[in-house]
């Protein structure tokens, strides 16, 4: 595995890959690498004959009273991972290298379309942080195929909103959600979970479940169905963020006629904001 911290010379060892024919497939992470991750490389290795994996805890995307300080930097391990995953090239720059101009002044992407809900409704510039970011990785890198987890469903929809409306060449593929034995979504924030929390915090999963079966039972009542899952996660001894049925699409609340329904939730532990989702076809 090759290492770079600068564009130039990723470019440059890019522009030689692609001299030689290879397809490029990308996976743009912050690092703290889990089994999840691995699945994206190896999900971009299916697709792609180099790949190229990105590491950089993007400060853009984290709120003032969010976790960029604290959250985790395991470059050693993350690098043993890569390796032992055939990661061809990485590439992991300083801030100064993605951000020459500082960040004030940083030319955003702004998406309008679906950003100012669920996450976006409380993480705000979140999502503006995301696609700036994403955006910059794609000029740079210039993949054929980038590999993004549906565990991010939002964010999914969001690049790929970004990808269409911006005409970026570049196709998304998706990386089924990778869970825990008992349902949790793996994430870099479980490791935030304390001993007591964590064999409790598979409450959220198990409500998406309960809501997709009481859907595709026939059930239609939405609103009444995400306060009845509210109730249980808060009786496992967690704030909800918000619990939606959604239109797969817009990501607008389901209306009865939906076909394609997606259930996103977001509940707080002690030390973090835990997010999964479950998609179903009625
Ligand atoms: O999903 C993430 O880890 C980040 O949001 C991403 C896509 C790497 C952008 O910083």
């Amino acid at each position: 595995m090759q290492v770079f911290h600068h564009v130039a010379s990723l470019r440059q060892a890019l522009a030689e890959a692609r001299r030689d024919g290879k397809s490029i497939g990308f996976v743009p992470t912050m690092g703290n690498l889990h089994d999840a991750h691995i699945e994206l490389v190896n999900l971009a290795h299916q697709h792609c004959d180099v790949v190229v994996v990105s590491i950089f805890v993007n400060r853009l995307q984290f709120g003032l009273n969010e976790d960029w300080d604290k959250y985790p930097r395991t470059m050693q391990e993350d690098m043993a991972r890569l390796r032992a995953a055939n990661c061809d090239y990485l590439f992991h720059p300083e801030e100064a290298e993605i951000y020459p101009n500082g960040m004030d002044q940083q030319t955003k992407v702004i998406c309008p379309a679906m950003t100012d809900v669920l996450c976006g409704a409380s993480r705000p510039g979140h999502f503006e942080g995301v696609t700036t970011v994403v955006a910059k990785l794609f000029n740079i890198v210039q993949p054929d195929k980038a590999v993004f987890g549906v565990k991010d469903f939002q964010q999914l929809a969001v690049i790929r909103r970004m990808v269409e409306d911006l005409c970026i060449p570049v196709e998304i593929v998706a990386a089924p959600v990778h869970r825990e034995d008992d349902g949790l979504a793996m994430s870099s924030r479980n490791g935030y979970l304390t001993e007591e929390e964590r064999p409790k915090v598979a409450i959220l999963n198990q409500s998406l479940n309960w809501v997709s079966n009481e859907i595709k039972n026939g059930r239609k009542d939405f609103p009444a169905l995400e306060e009845e899952a509210r109730a249980k996660i808060q009786e496992a001894g967690f704030k909800v963020d918000y619990f939606s049925i959604c239109n797969s699409k817009d990501l607008q609340p389901a209306a009865h006629d939906d076909c394609e329904i997606t259930i996103l939730g977001a509940m707080y532990t002690s030390g973090a904001r835990l997010i999964d989702n479950v998609s179903l076809s009625v």
